[in-house]
């Protein structure tokens, strides 16, 4: 199947390009894994998936083991060079085929509706226009095609939320590779027309210190049948 052929507008293959946070990332992330369990939070974002997924923002590709036999394909599209190296790796440990594939959210480079399922993880918060990558997420997804989510965003009491909004506006996304923490995920996708399914908070870490970017939402979403007529 030709995959490259139809994004909706121009992004460079490398539009991404934070060297040191995807070193650190790929560092921290890992030590996540078990000490943040994020582990656990990976098999429950993506139980029961089947079919042809596509990945957004796959970094060093810490899903794709927990992705189960009944996916016949994911595709991950990963922007960084570095972190879309360690997925390649990370692919080829994988229990299902997995193609690694540059790329940005705002311009998905596949076809429309190939997909059975989206699954976006820690991603909406570092891209630059969230309403258009929800856009291409929609056009890429099968209509009654699920997007599966793992987010963190703005969360906490008034205190919390103005110190994400100026975290946000002065040194957040310098030190973390374009990421914010006052993003609302949930209102996205629902502002994007996707039909919310059930999801819930999670804390990360779910014990220990309280951070600005602790707020997590792990859910299911779909994007419906029948379009609304816009
Ligand atoms: C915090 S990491 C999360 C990586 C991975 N999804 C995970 O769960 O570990 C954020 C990822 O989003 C990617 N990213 C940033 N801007 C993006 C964009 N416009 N389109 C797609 N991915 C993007 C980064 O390169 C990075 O891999």
């Amino acid at each position: 199947m030709a995959l490259r052929s139809a994004g909706s507008g121009k992004v460079s293959r490398d539009a991404v390009h934070h060297p040191l946070f995807a070193r650190c990332y790929a560092r921290i992330s890992v030590n996540a894994e078990t000490r943040l369990g994020m582990g656990g939070v990976r098999d429950r974002l993506l139980a029961g998936l089947s079919g042809r997924v596509i990945e957004i923002g796959a970094g060093n590709g810490l899903n794709f083991a927990h992705y189960p036999s009944a996916v016949s394909e994911v595709v991950a599209i990963e922007p960084e060079r570095l972190l879309r190296k360690l997925a390649v790796e990370s692919a080829l440990r994988a229990g299902v085929p997995v193609d690694v594939v540059p790329g940005a959210a705002e311009a998905l480079p596949v076809k429309s509706e190939a997909f059975d399922a989206v699954v976006l993880s820690l991603v909406l918060c570092s891209v630059r226009d969230v309403p258009r990558a929800l856009g291409e997420v929609r056009r890429v997804l099968r209509p009654g095609g699920v997007v599966r989510f793992f987010e963190h965003g703005r969360g906490g009491g008034r205190a919390m939320l103005l110190t994400q909004r100026a975290l946000d506006r002065t040194v957040w996304p310098l030190v973390s590779g374009g990421c914010h923490v006052s993003r609302d995920p949930v209102a996205a996708l629902r502002e994007a027309g996707f039909e919310l399914g059930p999801h819930r908070r999670v804390m990360m870490p779910e014990k220990g210190p309280v951070l600005p970017s602790s707020y997590c939402v792990l859910g299911t979403a779909w994007r419906p049948t029948e379009e609304q007529p816009g």
